[in-house]
């Protein structure tokens, strides 16, 4: 059942309250945008004081953008909309959570996170030069309501801009100055007094592109690729999961040769370059076994991992396994880096069986955070044990597709049912778990210990590698709780 992004929204209710849509007699009280300028994402948050809701976003904002949410400032249910897509403009309508009384105030949060959102400029840097990034967005937070004060805060990480763009003739909004900076942030407004501001005639007359031209002091990264396949076993009550990883650096394409000695001492200096990355920290389960990383070349030995025990049954979830990747060279902007990451896990740490239905549910995350960066593209496959039935999985938040197949391995007889899920555009925003859950008949737990037990009778008899089977079958057949 394939899906167009674009025609599903995020959030799970679609209800809308016509009390409060096509209202007009609406004001915007104050609108404060803050956008975090990042490398490969850029999280653009809008808080408004106001009595209902329809949002807006320009078509260039729109574009960029992968994730939406709204929400009571202070609250954590996220607020239903639905999206119209006008000539210049998408709107979104937002319902609140019960109708607002006259005259009352509500503080709505909008984020939206937008990826493929920045550009290094200049395009390309030597090794020991700085990174400089531009984002662009448009002056005005636009609205279908009138706005009494609004401003647009673009915070850098570091207090250096290369510049800002001035904006022009914006005299008839402007108190002291059209545009401030401060530290690591620049500010656009107060601005005052704002008409309704999604037609053609203000859009025309007023809306412009704003760029601000910032230093960032970490690579920009880009998981162009992530095969996902994750494959839940009962016989070895394990569960692998393995990652084909194309990571590519968006930064600046490196000018002339990459001198190792040069990064050494950069290092040594401790004052790597900033576009170039050496290493990076991923968060991995805990209670994992049997990790590998290797590359086109071969295993890559130089990474190290600390593996976190296993919360004791009932805890919360336990902290994260820590694994420093150190990727076999050192990755330089334009440079790609291709590589598979998988561990096992025991099964019990992810599943549940309902004795009643007779049910296991697993949880299976859809990556790995690598903070800042984006997943352009991801194929994640689900293999479920042989003989599974009354397959069903719930999603976080829908993928551009979800089909549910078969995958077939030497010892299966008929294969395993699996789920094939297609993403794009995700970000640590992204890395929540889907649930899958399914039947294995006590009779298909039986069939498969007999093909087992037939192969390896099969195997034995060949003789040679009979012993690694032997060993990796083993019968510790537990029960999943
Ligand atoms: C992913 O992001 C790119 C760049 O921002 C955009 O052009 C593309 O439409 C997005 N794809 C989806 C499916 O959101
Ligand atoms: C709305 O609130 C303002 C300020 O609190 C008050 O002056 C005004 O009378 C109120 N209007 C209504 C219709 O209650
Ligand atoms: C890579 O490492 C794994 C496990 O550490 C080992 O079994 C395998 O033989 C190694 N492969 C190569 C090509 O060194
Ligand atoms: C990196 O990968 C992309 C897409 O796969 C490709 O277009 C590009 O040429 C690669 N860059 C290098 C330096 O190999």
């Amino acid at each position: 059942m394939p899906m167009k992004w674009a025609s599903v929204p995020l959030a799970l209710l679609l209800s809308v309250t016509s009390a409060l849509c096509g209202s007009s007699s609406f004001e915007n009280t104050a609108i404060v945008r803050t956008v975090e300028l990042g490398g490969a994402v850029v999280h653009v948050t809008t808080t408004t004081a106001l009595k209902t809701y329809t949002v807006a976003l320009g078509k260039a904002d729109r574009e960029k953008t992968s994730l939406v949410e709204a929400k009571v400032k202070g609250q954590d249910k996220l607020l239903s909309y639905t999206e119209r897509v006008e000539k210049d403009v998408s709107l979104f309508d937002v319902t609140l959570p019960k109708p607002l009384a006259g005259n009352k105030t509500v503080n709505i949060v909008f984020e939206n996170i937008q990826t493929h959102a920045t550009t290094p400029w200049p395009e390309t840097a030597e090794q020991r030069d700085d990174q400089g990034l531009k984002y662009t967005t448009g002056l005005f937070v636009l609205s279908p309501y009138s706005t009494l004060v609004q401003r647009t805060k673009l915070k850098a990480l570091v207090p250096r801009f290369k510049s800002y763009t001035e904006p022009k003739n914006v005299d008839a909004f402007v108190g002291d100055a059209a545009v401030t900076k401060a530290g690591a942030t620049v500010v656009y407004g107060p601005y005052k007094d704002i008409p309704a501001s999604t037609n053609a005639n203000f859009i025309e007359k007023y809306q412009q592109p704003i760029t601000v031209h910032y230093y960032h002091e970490q690579p920009v990264l880009e998981v162009r690729t992530l095969k996902r396949a994750v494959e839940i076993s009962h016989w070895g009550a394990n569960i692998n999961t393995q990652d084909d990883i194309t990571l590519y650096n968006a930064g600046p394409k490196l000018k002339g040769h990459f001198s190792r000695l040069e990064h050494q001492m950069q290092g040594y200096m401790n004052k790597p370059a900033p576009h170039i990355l050496p290493a990076l920290n991923l968060g991995l389960p805990p209670g994992i076994r049997n990790a590998y990383y290797y590359d086109t070349i071969g295993n890559v030995s130089t990474s190290k991992l600390r593996v976190a025990p296993l919360a004791p049954k009932g805890a919360q979830r336990s902290q994260f396994s820590l694994l420093e990747l150190r990727p076999r060279y050192p990755l330089l902007g334009g440079w790609n880096y291709s590589f598979t990451l998988g561990w096992d896990a025991p099964l019990e740490s992810s599943a549940a069986y309902d004795k009643k239905t007779g049910t296991y549910t697993v949880s299976v995350p859809i990556l790995t955070p690598i903070p800042g960066a984006v997943v352009t593209d991801e194929e994640l496959q689900i293999i479920l044990p042989e003989g599974a039935t009354d397959v069903n999985y719930a999603l976080p938040f829908p993928a551009l597709s979800a089909e549910i197949g078969t995958h077939v391995t030497f010892l299966d007889t008929v294969g395993r049912p699996s789920i094939t899920l297609r993403y794009k555009n995700l970000t640590v925003k992204n890395a929540q778990d889907i649930y899958v859950t399914y039947k294995v008949s006590t009779l298909a737990h039986i069939k498969k210990g007999l093909n087992v037990a037939a192969a390896v009778f099969i195997l034995f008899a060949l003789g040679g590698i009979a012993r690694r089977v032997d060993l990796s079958i083993t019968p510790r057949k537990k029960k999943v709780q």
